[in-house]
């Protein structure tokens, strides 16, 4: 079904390629944290996760300049208003959930004095100081908030699987590909 009122489709195309990856970020990231995986597995989902999630920075960025410069189209107007609410205050959440992953995992890793394999080979300079106590509080809010975010994706997800399979009211083919503006 085309619906005239969906999503352009730069935006659905940045929320399903970042989607795609926070989809793959959450379990490398709890996977890795796991004591006693082979070493060569946990290397490698730790390489993948700092150096895609660091990926991740700018992609994120557009996304929010491009949201910002196009706002969401209006729902159709069988969605109830508690319904809207609760649309509007989860993607708002799911966005700044997006810039707090990427930006305190990142300062986890460079407070700590680690490397970030991508921007090291490119010579880019760590952009942070050494400090035990900062990496800590990026740690524990990089924690909490991947908590939060796999809280409000399970939600997010529900709602737009019940869009596409039950109420078939049009709102999942705002998002969904092929049709765009
Ligand atoms: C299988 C996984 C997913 C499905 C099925 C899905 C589905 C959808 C659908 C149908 C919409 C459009 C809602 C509307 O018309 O108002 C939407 C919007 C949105 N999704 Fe997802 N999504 C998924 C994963 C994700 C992930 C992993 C994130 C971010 C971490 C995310 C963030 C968002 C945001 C922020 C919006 C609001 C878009 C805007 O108004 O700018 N989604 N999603
Ligand atoms: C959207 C982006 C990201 C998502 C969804 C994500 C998700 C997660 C999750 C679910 C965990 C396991 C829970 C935890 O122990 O905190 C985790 C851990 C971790 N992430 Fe991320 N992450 C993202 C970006 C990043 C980035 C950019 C970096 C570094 C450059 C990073 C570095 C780490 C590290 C080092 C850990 C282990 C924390 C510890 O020391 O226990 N993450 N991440």
């Amino acid at each position: 079904m085309t619906d005239p009122a969906g999503y352009r489709t730069p935006a659905r195309l940045l929320h399903w390629i970042i989607a795609a990856a926070v989809l793959l970020m959450i379990p490398a990231g709890l996977i890795m944290t796991r004591e006693g995986l082979p070493k060569g597995l946990g290397d490698g989902l730790f390489l993948f996760h700092k150096n895609m999630g660091t990926l991740l920075i700018p992609l994120i960025a557009l996304r929010i300049l491009y949201r910002w410069l196009h706002p969401a189209p209006p729902l159709p107007p069988s969605v109830p208003e508690w319904q809207r609410r609760a649309a509007g205050v989860s993607h708002l959440a799911l966005y700044v959930l997006l810039v707090v992953m990427p930006l305190s995992g990142f300062v986890r890793v460079r407070a700590g004095g680690f490397p970030i394999e991508l921007l090291d080979s490119l010579g880019a300079g760590p952009w942070l100081a050494k400090s035990e106590p900062l990496a800590r509080t990026a740690e524990g809010l990089h924690y909490a908030a991947a908590m939060l975010l796999i809280a409000v994706l399970v939600v997010h997800v529900a709602a737009a699987l019940q869009h596409a399979l039950i109420r078939r009211d049009g709102v999942w083919q705002r998002m969904w590909p092929p049709a765009g503006r």
